[in-house]
């Protein structure tokens, strides 16, 4: 039987999360449209792939190029962000534009092309410094960093344009996700991508705190296969609906430096530092809100994700030697 043909639009296609959509999806014989502003992300991500796809260099922000990106699309998969804490903290306004105003004028594209469904990178930050483990939707959000303030009102729109215009939105609360591709080099990088290369490199890794905080670290082929689930499961299971995307298991820093030793071969000591400003101390989900709706389950493990990570961190550094 003939698939019937789908038009995906990937948003922040260059970053680590985006081109691994896009790859995906071309897998499955998809037509994919990717952009990005390459703010963050790199145009290299997507080296192999770029000739199989329809790639503009265009701003979320830019409303006029968004409803040209939106032509002719069933899905948008909105993954453009600066994702980072930190940087909010430091940035408080940039990280609204991308995050919050970015969002909405995605959607009001998205809208007006007349979109089947725009499935939202939301995140994890929403629950803040909960005490309550894990953490599920009904939750009351609890922001801390500018960063979850903007990335928690994109889900708010997300709801808001289809209860007010019908538009079919799903928002997937990511968990710490990690993965090749995951940008090591700026010192707002995740904390796996940023260990990885560092103990391979025989760099002493630095961990802010005493290393007791926890993370839900989620590999990326699993937020993947939650974006095709969330694009293909039943409107009346997943529109307007938030789900939490994760392992609904947790690893300490610390833990997590001692997994890393054999995988990367580094053989010294960690150092402590500061707690970092708007971090949280301990991340877990319970997944059973995207496991009943969705069908998610997470396909790779932690320590099978930090193993294919160090891989790829490793093959990268080796060809960029040769
Ligand atoms: C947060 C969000 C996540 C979001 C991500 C975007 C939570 C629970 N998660 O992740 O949803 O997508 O931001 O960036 O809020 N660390 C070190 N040493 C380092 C770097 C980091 O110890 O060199 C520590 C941090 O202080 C933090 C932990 O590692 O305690 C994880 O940090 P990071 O990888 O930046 O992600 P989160 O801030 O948890």
């Amino acid at each position: 039987m003939m698939k019937a043909m789908a038009k995906y639009l990937v948003t922040g296609a260059a970053g680590f999360i985006g081109s691994s959509l896009v790859r995906a999806l071309l897998d499955r014989g998809e037509e994919v449209r990717g952009i990005d502003n390459l703010a963050t992300g790199r145009r290299e991500n997507l080296t192999e792939v770029l000739k199989q796809m329809d790639f503009r260099q265009v701003d979320i922000l830019d409303l006029d190029a968004m409803r040209q990106a939106c032509e002719g699309v069933d899905y948008v998969l909105h993954q453009a962000a600066i994702p980072s804490v930190p940087k909010s903290v430091l940035d408080p306004l940039g990280s609204n534009r991308a995050n919050a105003d970015g969002t909405l004028s995605v959607l009001v594209a998205a809208r007006d092309a007349k979109v089947k469904r725009v499935v939202y990178a939301a995140s994890s930050s929403a629950y803040g410094d909960t005490p309550t483990l894990p953490k599920h939707e009904a939750m009351t959000p609890n922001p801390i960093s500018p960063y979850a303030v903007a990335k928690l009102t994109g889900e708010y729109y997300m709801i808001s344009f289809y209860r007010c215009y019908g538009l079919e939105t799903v928002s997937l609360r990511y968990f710490n996700i990690f993965g090749p591709r995951q940008d090591p080099s700026s010192q707002y990088s995740g904390v796996l991508a940023k260990f990885s290369l560092q103990m391979l490199r025989g760099e002493q890794p630095t961990i802010f705190g005493d290393g007791e905080q926890s993370r839900d670290f989620n590999y990326i082929d699993n937020a993947v296969s939650a974006n095709l689930l969330a694009c293909s499961a039943p409107a009346a299971e997943c529109a307007g609906r938030v789900f939490n995307i994760a392992t609904a298991r947790r690893a300490t820093l610390n833990q997590t430096f001692e997994l890393l030793k054999p995988l990367t071969g580094y053989t010294g000591t960690v150092k402590y530092g500061p707690e970092r400003g708007g971090d949280i101390k301990h991340s877990l989900a319970d997944i059973t809100l995207a496991q009943k709706h969705l069908g998610y389950k997470p396909l790779v493990n932690f320590e099978e994700g930090l193993r294919r990570t160090v891989e790829w961190y490793r093959s990268e550094a080796r060809a960029a030697g040769a």
